[in-house]
């Protein structure tokens, strides 16, 4: 095993044996994105034209990718997105991947939907780790749910804000996902040729929804859960239930799911300590802009008011340097653990995470510098990188004040311009 991991150098090798050992349709789960998969692929495109300067002959000893999230300090800037049916991806996933995180030092979210439930984790592992909730019609679940993260000492809720209607995945409708997985001769068929996946399943009772099953209303077996689950998502969700869910909560509060800059002056307006510009992995409004594309102006509107961390995309440590320079004070991966948990388990997120770690970290050396708190916009190369709107528009206004200095000279040039622009 060990030997195996070590010829695991980027992020694409855990992919690859991962789609070998992971049942197909909790892989093609994993890896879909919604109808026509362009937003899926525009976040992991667009950061290949983000160019990065390198500089030589200064003194690469000593880095450090520290760095606080939420006032604490961690490893690198990078917490683990909720993934919801982790513990499908592999048995016990939830508990394999917090306590990766716990050991390599960055924060672990829990899903709403994950297979293991929030005490199943917490009695599982030594650190706090961040719960994701999706806001259900059953608000009293809701209000139970927000309890029991608070007594499992969960220290920050990561509140989902893009997914009040699930996204249509055509391979998710296609592959009849379902958790526990039907028994039909497709599945079966499939199940047999991924022999570990099974055995590991076979030990472990954690095999359905942890913190539903039991806990809603009238929801007693698999058919029951799967009638709840498909109902329960508010599609009334608001504005106005921030401000209420920040109050039954009382703690750090994160909103996760935001594209737009006026959204993102509302969520500072509303008190939030971080936002997530996401767009879900790509998984829900396809056609949306990529993260990486919405950053520039989601920071420039409130950069200065609250925490702005980036996820979709993030597959290398380029990547996450390159959204650290563009102003994102933290990341969150979603794909890059899954992969590393369905090829390897525990050490194949340990692995993902070394992976990301080692990559951001060597390529902040190239750029010439050795702590990420000093890293900003200059290790990126100009004109290669998306700007804000306000910059654009000064960009043009710039090149327009230049080309009627060459067209007019200098103080015909500066009177015409304050006259029309
Ligand atoms: C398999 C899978 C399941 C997900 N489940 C949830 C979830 O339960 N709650 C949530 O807020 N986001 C969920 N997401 C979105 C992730 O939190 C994150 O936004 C996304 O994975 C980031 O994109 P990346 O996978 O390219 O890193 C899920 C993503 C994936 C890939």
């Amino acid at each position: 095993m060990r030997q195996d991991l070590n010829q695991m150098t980027c992020i694409e090798d855990l992919r690859q044996v991962a789609k070998r050992k992971v049942p197909k349709m909790f892989f093609d789960y994993v890896e879909s994105g919604s109808w026509t998969e362009t937003t899926l692929r525009d976040n992991r495109n667009d950061f290949t034209p983000i160019k990065l300067r390198q500089k030589v002959l200064v003194n690469m000893e000593n880095r450090s990718l520290k760095s606080k999230l939420l006032g604490e300090e961690y490893t690198m800037p990078l917490a683990i997105a909720p993934t919801g049916l982790t513990g499908m991806v592999c048995a016990d996933g939830e508990i394999l991947v917090a306590r990766a995180a716990e050991k390599f030092g960055v924060p672990y979210t829990l899903s709403t939907m994950s297979i293991a439930s929030i005490e199943d984790v917490a009695n599982n592992t030594s650190s706090p780790f961040w719960f994701q909730l999706y806001v259900m019609r059953d608000r009293e679940f809701m209000a139970d749910l927000i309890q029991r993260a608070k007594k499992a000492n969960c220290s920050a809720l990561v509140l989902t804000a893009d997914l009040q209607i699930l996204g249509q995945r055509h391979r998710d409708i296609k592959n009849g996902l379902t958790a526990p997985i039907k028994p039909t001769l497709p599945n079966l068929l499939n199940l047999a040729i991924k022999p570990e996946w099974c055995m590991k399943m076979l030990n472990t009772d954690r095999r359905t929804f942890g913190n539903i099953m039991g806990h809603a209303k009238y929801v007693t077996d698999a058919s029951s859960l799967m009638k709840w689950t498909a109902q329960q998502f508010d599609q009334t969700l608001s504005w106005e239930d921030v401000a209420r869910i920040k109050d039954l909560w009382g703690g750090k509060l994160i909103l996760k799911g935001i594209l737009d800059p006026e959204d993102a002056q509302k969520a500072a307006q509303y008190g939030v300590d971080a936002v997530v510009v996401s767009n879900h992995g790509g998984r829900q409004l396809d056609g949306a802009l990529s993260s990486i594309q919405a950053l520039p102006d989601i920071v420039s509107a409130v950069g200065n008011k609250v925490q702005v961390w980036l996820d979709s995309g993030i597959r290398s440590g380029q990547d996450m340097l390159k959204a650290w320079a563009l102003g994102a004070r933290g990341m969150m991966t979603g794909r890059a653990f899954l992969y590393g948990l369905g090829a390897y388990g525990e050490d194949g997120v340990r692995r993902a995470l070394e992976i990301l770690y080692n990559e951001m970290d060597l390529s902040m050396a190239f750029t010439g510098h050795r702590n990420l708190q000093d890293v900003g916009r200059e290790i990126l190369i100009a004109d290669r990188f998306p700007l804000s709107q306000q910059e654009k528009k000064e960009s043009i206004n710039q090149q327009r004040r230049r080309i009627y200095e060459e067209l007019y000279g200098w103080p015909r040039a500066s009177l015409r311009f304050g006259t029309m622009w």
